[in-house]
């Protein structure tokens, strides 16, 4: 693609002028964007960047060991992998307001990679893979007064006195445009293809207290959800799915006996850019299936719903 080859190259002419002989650091979230963005600062300024991928036990089903092959093995860049989950899970116990989940999970995201920083003997910058609509979705909702619908985490949640200055390439790009950049790096097609994934992971998805033992639960769902998803043919057609697993339990009835286990909405949006987004169609026999399945497999759950909502007035995630 003649376009994105022009702005690999332009960008790497312009974090080579802003870097300098300074340290990069750069957090992975197991995302498209922070991948290309580390791949692309890579490419510029080689050793000088350190990529730290906190694995804060909020992530889904494999998709760790994916990040740290893609990166060690595909691309022969080295990677701190630094395992954090029980401190974000000390963390995360007793909060349940939104907000106060995303400001924590980013607040304690930054303390790591300062931790991290640290290590190596100081970084000047920290890298990462903020996105146009993630630019304008933190300052104010489009048309309206100004209002911050969600501190994302990319954005939002930076310590006032961060001592490193940010290093953002992909500060103008949507995501399809992220996409083709990926592939111009040469970045596999099931990576590049993939659903985006928030930064504060699973945390936004499990309303009201997150615990290992729901994010658990979420996960098992979650990976049905996306493997029936992939076996009917319909992952690239769909901007992104996911399951939630809700605060409300229900009464169910499974061989003689009753239940009262954890009800769990599913939801697929079509979307270009993420800004707005209509509720997938599914074909007539797939909800039921992937419901009948998660039910039997997934011990926790015994209900399963499908959230119609557009964004507006819905959003994409639950929090
Ligand atoms: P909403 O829920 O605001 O989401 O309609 C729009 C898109 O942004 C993703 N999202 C995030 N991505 N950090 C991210 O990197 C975040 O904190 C965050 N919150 C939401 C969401 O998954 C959807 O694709």
């Amino acid at each position: 693609d003649w376009t994105m080859a022009e702005f690999r190259a332009t960008k790497i002419e312009e974090i080579r002028a802003q870097v300098g002989t300074g340290r990069v650091i750069c957090g992975l979230s197991g995302g498209v964007d922070s991948a290309v963005a580390a791949v692309l600062i890579h490419e510029a300024i080689g050793e000088q960047l350190t990529c730290v991928y906190v694995d804060h036990g909020l992530m889904r089903a494999g998709e760790s060991e994916q990040v740290v092959s893609l990166f060690r093995g595909h691309y022969n860049i080295p990677l701190v992998h630094v395992e954090a989950e029980t401190l974000f899970m000390n963390g995360l116990a007793g909060v349940t307001d939104p907000e106060a989940k995303r400001k924590f999970i980013g607040k304690t995201f930054i303390e790591v990679f300062e931790e991290e920083a640290r290590k190596i003997g100081g970084a000047d910058f920290l890298a990462q893979g903020t996105l146009y609509p993630d630019v304008i979705e933190s300052v104010s909702f489009t048309g309206g007064p100004s209002v911050t619908i969600k501190s994302h985490h990319n954005v939002g949640g930076l310590p006032e006195r961060m001592n490193m200055k940010l290093v953002e390439p992909l500060r103008e790009l949507f995501k399809d445009e992220v996409r083709d950049l990926g592939r111009e790096l040469g970045l596999p097609e099931v990576f590049v293809g993939r659903h985006p994934f928030p930064g504060p992971g699973l945390a936004i998805r499990i309303p009201g207290e997150v615990t290992k033992e729901r994010c658990d639960i979420l996960r098992k769902a979650d990976a049905i959800y996306l493997e029936e998803i992939r076996a009917a043919g319909l992952y690239d057609a769909i901007w992104q799915a996911f399951a939630v697993l809700l605060p409300v339990r229900s009464v169910g009835v499974m061989g003689d006996g009753r239940t009262y286990d954890s009800v769990l909405a599913l939801r697929a949006v079509t979307s270009t850019d993420g800004m707005t987004a209509q509720a997938f169609q599914f074909p007539g026999d797939f909800l039921p299936r992937v419901a009948t399945r998660i039910v039997n497999e997934v011990k926790g759950v015994n209900r399963v719903t499908y959230d119609y909502t557009s964004k507006p007035p819905g959003t994409i995630e639950w929090e």
